[in-house]
């Protein structure tokens, strides 16, 4: 066939040249070799940003906890203890109110490089305490129970136990849970405290071995 014919020639053209042309066989390999290279760049690329991307601070989980929010939880936990909140800074309130009423208080963010799926507190924490990324509910409940500490973590309570990975979760452990006669107003910004534009969330605190009963009704003051 006259097509295979041509095609056999320009391959045997491309490749070896119609003299065995050294030069041109030499070229080939350089521009393969980095066509070869540019492509373990891409894939080095997309690994590393994968890495990074896990470290990303997700805007939808960047909600902050106003004090009247906290303050019911205090009177529940035993003077002096000690106390991880696992995705706090600094600047946050149940870290400063922890700190305030007497509590020793390790801190630990992403932020900060702490991821709270791999970092491993130390065995003497009595309370684990915090509001958590609200994009990841099942998986931080998920790795609480199986650190089996003592927990409080304030949740939306809208929708909580409707998705079936959570209802089966929930269903297998126990818990308490603190209700509140008010929504929560939560914030963008730690500098500036002022109530985000969002609609304050029906929340509640979620506990493990923490409340006298299963469930606790208190009242907030919003300032
Ligand atoms: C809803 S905010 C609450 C912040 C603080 N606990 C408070 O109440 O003001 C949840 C925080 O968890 C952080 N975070 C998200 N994923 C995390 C992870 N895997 N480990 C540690 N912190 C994480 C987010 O960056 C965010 O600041």
């Amino acid at each position: 066939m006259r097509w295979q014919i041509n095609a056999n020639e320009w391959l045997y053209e491309a490749f070896w040249g119609t003299k065995n042309d050294l030069w041109q066989r030499v070229s080939l390999c350089i521009i393969f070799g980095k066509a070869r290279t540019k492509l373990d760049k891409m894939k080095l690329d997309l690994i590393t940003n994968k890495a990074e991307k896990t470290i990303e601070l997700n805007p939808n989980d960047e909600f902050y906890t106003p004090n009247y929010a906290i303050m019911p939880l205090l009177k529940y936990l035993k003077p002096n203890s000690y106390v991880w909140c696992p995705f706090d800074t600094e600047e946050s309130n149940f870290v400063k109110m922890l700190k305030e009423v007497g509590h020793k208080v390790l801190n630990t963010h992403l932020g900060n490089g702490e991821d709270f799926f791999t970092y491993e507190p130390p065995t003497n924490i009595d309370y684990i305490v915090s509001n958590p990324p609200y994009s990841l509910k099942f998986e931080v409940f998920d790795r609480l129970f199986k650190i089996g500490k003592p927990f409080a973590m304030l949740v939306g309570v809208v929708g909580l136990f409707e998705s079936q990975k959570r209802f089966n979760m929930f269903a297998e452990n126990d818990f308490e849970i603190m209700y509140f006669n008010k929504r929560i107003s939560y914030f963008k910004d730690y500098g500036d405290p002022k109530p985000s534009l969002n609609p304050p969330f029906s929340s509640v605190f979620l506990t493990k071995d923490l409340l006298p009963h299963q469930i606790v009704f208190e009242l907030i003051e919003k300032k």
